[in-house]
C-alpha cells in the first residue's frame, strides 16, 4: 500500500470517527421521532353502552347522509352513468356472493367497473343496512397514482369530499378521517400495516385489486391472507382481476367461487406494423425490411416445415425455442429484438391519426420515462403537432409526482386532441375514457433475474398476448377504435400467453426483508407456499445478500440495520446508502446518487454524437474515476444552471435529460421524506444540516461503497493495463458508456458498481474506483482471516493484509456504527 493511500485512509478513519460522535447528539430526538408510528387505524375500545348508542346514531347519520346525497341532480347523473357500467349488472349476485363466501374472485374486462363499483356496492349496502360503523373496507392498489385517482372518483360519484367516507393512504400521504369506511391504499401500505396488526383486526372487507398483474407485493400478500383467513372467519376477501386466469386464484383459495362480469366494449380494429408503415409512408430501419422480406417469403410458400422463422414463431416460448436455432436465424431475431423502438415511427403514426382520423384521444404505450421524454421533445419540434393549442400532450408514468393528474382523465375542449404518452400503467389500472386510438410499441420494461450469475436487469422486453389484448381494449371505451401495433403480426403471434410473475423474475431481497419483519418464519418455507414459488436458488441468493450487507445475522435474524431497512420501501442496498449517508454527514450526495440508482442516470446517449457526450460525462467525473461522481456533479451543475435560468442550454450542451434530472429531484424529496418519517433526519433542518462532508469526494466514494457492496470488482494490473474481476462471473469489462472505459490504470485497487449487464459479454455499467479502506470500513460483513494476519471479505474472495493495529481500529469503528444504529 502506498504512503499516499495510507495517508488518505487515515484521514477517512479520523473523519468517520468524528462523524460518529457528532451524530450521537441527535440520537434522542431521532428516537422520539421514531416512536410516532405512522397513521394506522387503532382498534376500537371494548363496547360500552355509550359506545353502542354512539354507533347507532352514527349508523343512522351515515345512512341519511348517503340518501340525501343520492337525491341531488348531479348524483342522479352519476347514478345513471354507474348503472350503465357492466359491473352494475352483477350487483346483486356480487353482494350475495360476498355474504355467502369468505373468498370471492371477480374478473372482468378493464373499465367494466370493478375498482370503482364493487367496493362501493359493499359500502352502500352496509350503510343502508345500518352497519356503517362496523364496516371497514380496504381496497389495495399496486400503484400510488391509481389509489388516489380511484378514491377521488368514488368520492365524486358519492357526491362527497375525498377523505370523508372514502379515502386513500399511500406512503407519506393520506386523505382519510374517522368517518372513512372505504380506504384505498397501496399494497405496500397494507403490508406495513400487517406488521402492527397481523390479523387485520377491525377490517371487515379486503379487496385485492389487479391481482392478474402478478406483482410481487400482491403475490406475497395472498400467501399471508391464505394463512390469515382461518383466524378471521368474519373477514371477507375479494380478489379482483382482469379477464386473465381467474381460475388460478380460485384454486389457490380452495376453489373459491368466481364471478365474471361480461364486457361492454366497442370493437377495436387492429393494424400491424406492415400496414402502419404503408399508411404513414414512413421509412424505417432496414432490419424491418429484411424481416418483412422473410415473412412475405413465408406467406408465399405454404410448405413451411423447414422454415426456421415460422417454426420459431409457432411456439409461444420464444426463449426456449430460439436457443435451438441456427446462428443466422438467432441473429435475425436478436437484431429485431434488440432494435430500439423507432420513435420517428411513433411520431409519424400520431401525425397520421391527427391528420386523417376522426376526433378522439390517442393513448401511446411506451416502455419508460426516457422514451416518453424523447417523444415529448420530438412532438414539440414537429411542425404540425408542435402547435400546442390544438394538441394536449400529457405524459403518464408511475413515478410521476401525484399532482396534475386530473387533466389526464378530463375531456379536453372539442377542438383539442388529447395525446397521452404512457407506460404500461395505463394498461389496466388507469382508465382514460375518451381514448379512441391506441399506439402500442409492444414492449414494457421488465426486470429479469439470472440467479446463477446474480444478474438483474431492467430491460424492455416483449409484452404478453394478455397485455397486448389489454392495451388494445383501451381504445374501445366510448366508440369503436383502432389499435396501431408497431410490430409485425408474427411477433404478436409469438408473444407468450401471460407474463411471468414478478416473484419469478426479480431479486428477492426486499421481499425476504419483509417476510422477516412480519415474523412469518423461515423464508424458504414461507415462500414455498406461494402461488408459483420462486427458485430456491434465488431465495438463497437473497438471504446471502442480506447477510453480506449486514441486514441479517448468521441466524437469519434482523440486525439493527436490517430493522431500519425494513421500514424503507426501497431496495435494501439503496436504503443502506441513504442510512449510512445520513449518519456520516453525506446526505446530499447520497440522495442524488440513490435517486439516480432507483430511477435512471441522467446522461443521454445520442447515437451520432457519442464522442461529445462521452467527453461531457468525463468532464463531470474529473479525475474521480467514477460514473457516480459524474452524475452527482452533473446534477449539481444542473441545479446551478436552473437557478440562473439556463437549464435548457445546459442540458443540451452536456447531453443530459432535463426530465430525468427533474425526476431525480422529486425522488430526492421522496427519499428525504422517508428518512424523516423513520426518524433518521429531521426534514425541517434541511439537507445541508446532514451534509457536512457532502463535498468530500473520498467520503462520497465510501458511502457509495456502503450502498453498492457486495458489487465489487478487483482491478488487477496486467502490464500497462488493468483487468477487472468479479466474484460471481470472473472477468468483466467496463461498459463503453462508463467514464472508466478505456482507462488503462487506476489509482485505487477496487471498484464498486451499480449494475452488471449481459449482452455480448458481461459489462459493468456504472462504477466507482475505491480504496481498500473504504471497503473495510463501509463494505458488508467481514472476518479476520484464518492466519490472523488480515481480513477476509466475500467469503475470502477479497483478502486484505493490514497491521494488527489498523484491523483493531477498523473493528472498533464498525462496532461504533452498529451501536449507533442499534440506539436508533
Ligand atoms: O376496475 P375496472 O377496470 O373494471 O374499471 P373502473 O376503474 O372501476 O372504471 C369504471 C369506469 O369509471 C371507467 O370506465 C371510467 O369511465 C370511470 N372512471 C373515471 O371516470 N375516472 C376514474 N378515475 C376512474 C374510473
Ligand atoms: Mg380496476
Amino acid at each position: 500500500m502506498s504512503t499516499e493511500t495510507e495517508r488518505r485512509v487515515e484521514n477517512l478513519l479520523a473523519r468517520s470517527k468524528e462523524t460518529l460522535t457528532i451524530n450521537d447528539s441527535t440520537t434522542t430526538s431521532i428516537q422520539m421521532a421514531r416512536q410516532s408510528v405512522p397513521n394506522v387505524a387503532v382498534s376500537k375500545p371494548e363496547s360500552t353502552e355509550d359506545d353502542n348508542a354512539f354507533k347507532e346514531k352514527f349508523n343512522i347519520e351515515l345512512r341519511d347522509l348517503q340518501n340525501s346525497r343520492k337525491a341531488t341532480p348531479s348524483a342522479r347523473v352519476m347514478q345513471s352513468f354507474r348503472e350503465k357500467l357492466p359491473a352494475f349488472k352483477v350487483k346483486d349476485e356480487f353482494l350475495k356472493a360476498v355474504a355467502d363466501n369468505q373468498v370471492l374472485v371477480v374478473s372482468g374486462e378493464t373499465g367494466c367497473g370493478k375498482t370503482t363499483q364493487l367496493p362501493q356496492f359493499i359500502l352502500e349496502e352496509e350503510i343502508e343496512r345500518l352497519q356503517g360503523a362496523k364496516c371497514n373496507i380496504i381496497c389495495t392498489q399496486p400503484r400510488r397514482i391509481s389509489a388516489i385517482s380511484v378514491a377521488a372518483r368514488i368520492a365524486s360519484e358519492r357526491g362527497e369530499n375525498l377523505g370523508e367516507t372514502v379515502g386513500y393512504q399511500i406512503r407519506l400521504e393520506a386523505k382519510r378521517s374517522a368517518q372513512t369506511r372505504l380506504l384505498f391504499c397501496t399494497t405496500g401500505v397494507l403490508l406495513r400495516r400487517l406488521v402492527q396488526e397481523p390479523d387485520l383486526g377491525g377490517v371487515s372487507h379486503l379487496l385485492v385489486d389487479e391481482i392478474h398483474e402478478r406483482g410481487m407485493n400482491e403475490d406475497f400478500l395472498i400467501i399471508i391472507l391464505r394463512d390469515l383467513l382461518p383466524r378471521r372467519p368474519d373477514l371477507r376477501l375479494i380478489l379482483m382481476s382482469a379477464t386473465i386466469n381467474a381460475e388460478l386464484f380460485s384454486t389457490y383459495f380452495g376453489n373459491a367461487p368466481i364471478i365474471h362480469i361480461p364486457g361492454l366494449t366497442y370493437p377495436v380494429a387492429e393494424v400491424f406494423l406492415e400496414d402502419v408503415v404503408e399508411k404513414t409512408r414512413y421509412r424505417i430501419k432496414s432490419e424491418f425490411d429484411n424481416f418483412q422480406g422473410n415473412s412475405r417469403r413465408r406467406r408465399r410458400q405454404p410448405s413451411t416445415k423447414n422454415d426456421p422463422l415460422t417454426e420459431m414463431f409457432e411456439d409461444v416460448d420464444i426463449d426456449a425455442q430460439y436457443k435451438n436455432y441456427s446462428m443466422s436465424t438467432r441473429q435475425s431475431l436478436e437484431a429485431w429484438d434488440g432494435t430500439q423502438l423507432d420513435l420517428g415511427l411513433v411520431e409519424a403514426t400520431i401525425e397520421y391519426i391527427c391528420r386523417h382520423e376522426k376526433d378522439g384521444a390517442i393513448l401511446v404505450f411506451l416502455t419508460g420515462w426516457d422514451e416518453i421524454s424523447k417523444l415529448l421533445d420530438k412532438i414539440k419540434g414537429n411542425n404540425f403537432l408542435g402547435n400546442s393549442s390544438r394538441f394536449l400532450v400529457l405524459p403518464l408514468h408511475g413515478s410521476m409526482p401525484t399532482v396534475n393528474q386530473r387533466e389526464i382523465f378530463d375531456r379536453p375542449p372539442s377542438n383539442v386532441r388529447k395525446i397521452v404518452l404512457a407506460t404500461n400503467i395505463a394498461e389496466s389500472s388507469i382508465t382514460i375514457d375518451d381514448v379512441v386510438y391506441v399506439i402500442d410499441c409492444g414492449k414494457a420494461k421488465e426486470t429479469s433475474y439470472d440467479a446463477l450469475n446474480k444478474l438483474a436487469c431492467l430491460l424492455p422486453s416483449w409484452i404478453s398476448k394478455a397485455s397486448a389484448h389489454q392495451r388494445r381494449g383501451r381504445a374501445g371505451r366510448v366508440q369503436p377504435g383502432v389499435c396501431y401495433r408497431l410490430y409485425p403480426k408474427v411477433i404478436h403471434d409469438a408473444m407468450p400467453q401471460y407474463q411471468l410473475p414478478e416473484i419469478l423474475r426479480t431479486p428477492l431481497q426486499e421481499l425476504c426483508l419483509n417476510i422477516k419483519s412480519l415474523q412469518l418464519g423461515a423464508v424458504a418455507t414461507f415462500l414455498a407456499k406461494a402461488l408459483q414459488p420462486p427458485d430456491p436458488l434465488s431465495v438463497k441468493n437473497a438471504l446471502e445478500l442480506l447477510k453480506t450487507i449486514g441486514a441479517l445475522d448468521e441466524m437469519e435474524e434482523l440486525t439493527p440495520l436490517g430493522c431500519h431497512l425494513c421500514t424503507l420501501p426501497l431496495d435494501p442496498n439503496i436504503g443502506k446508502m441513504l442510512l449510512i449517508g445520513s449518519v456520516f454527514q453525506c446526505l446530499d450526495p447520497a440522495l442524488t446518487i440513490a435517486a439516480a440508482l432507483a430511477h435512471r442516470d441522467p446522461f443521454v446517449l445520442p447515437i451520432n454524437r457519442k464522442e461529445e457526450a462521452d467527453a461531457a460525462k468525463r468532464s463531470f467525473a474529473g479525475d474521480s474515476c467514477s460514473d457516480h461522481i459524474a452524475l452527482l456533479k452533473a446534477f449539481e451543475a444542473w441545479k446551478d444552471a436552473k437557478r440562473s435560468g439556463k437549464e435548457r442550454a445546459f442540458c443540451w450542451e452536456n447531453f443530459l435529460s432535463p426530465m430525468t434530472l427533474q425526476m431525480m429531484e422529486d425522488m430526492r424529496n421522496q427519499f428525504l421524506d422517508l428518512l424523516s418519517d423513520i426518524g433518521f433526519v429531521n426534514k425541517a433542518r434541511g439537507v445541508k444540516a446532514y451534509s457536512q462532508y457532502g463535498d468530500d469526494l473520498e467520503m462520497v466514494c465510501a458511502i457509495l461503497c456502503a450502498g453498492l457492496y457486495p458489487n465489487v470488482i478487483q482491478c488487477k494490473r496486467r502490464g500497462k493495463r488493468t483487468a477487472f474481476y468479479n466474484k460471481e462471473v470472473g472477468k468483466v469489462d467496463m461498459h463503453p458508456s462508463s467514464v472508466n472505459a478505456g482507462v488503462h490504470l487506476f489509482p485505487l485497487p477496487y471498484m464498486v458498481y451499480s449494475e452488471k449487464v449481459k449482452t455480448t459479454g458481461i459489462y459493468i455499467r456504472d462504477s466507482t474506483n475505491i480504496s481498500d479502506y473504504a471497503l473495510l470500513l463501509f463494505g458488508g460483513s467481514f472476518m479476520p482471516s484464518k492466519t490472523g494476519e488480515g481480513i477476509d471479505m466475500l467469503g475470502g474472495y477479497l483478502h486484505f493484509s493490514a497491521p494488527k493495529s489498523v484491523i483493531q481500529l477498523i473493528q472498533r469503528l464498525r462496532g461504533e456504527l452498529d451501536k449507533l444504529l442499534q440506539r436508533k
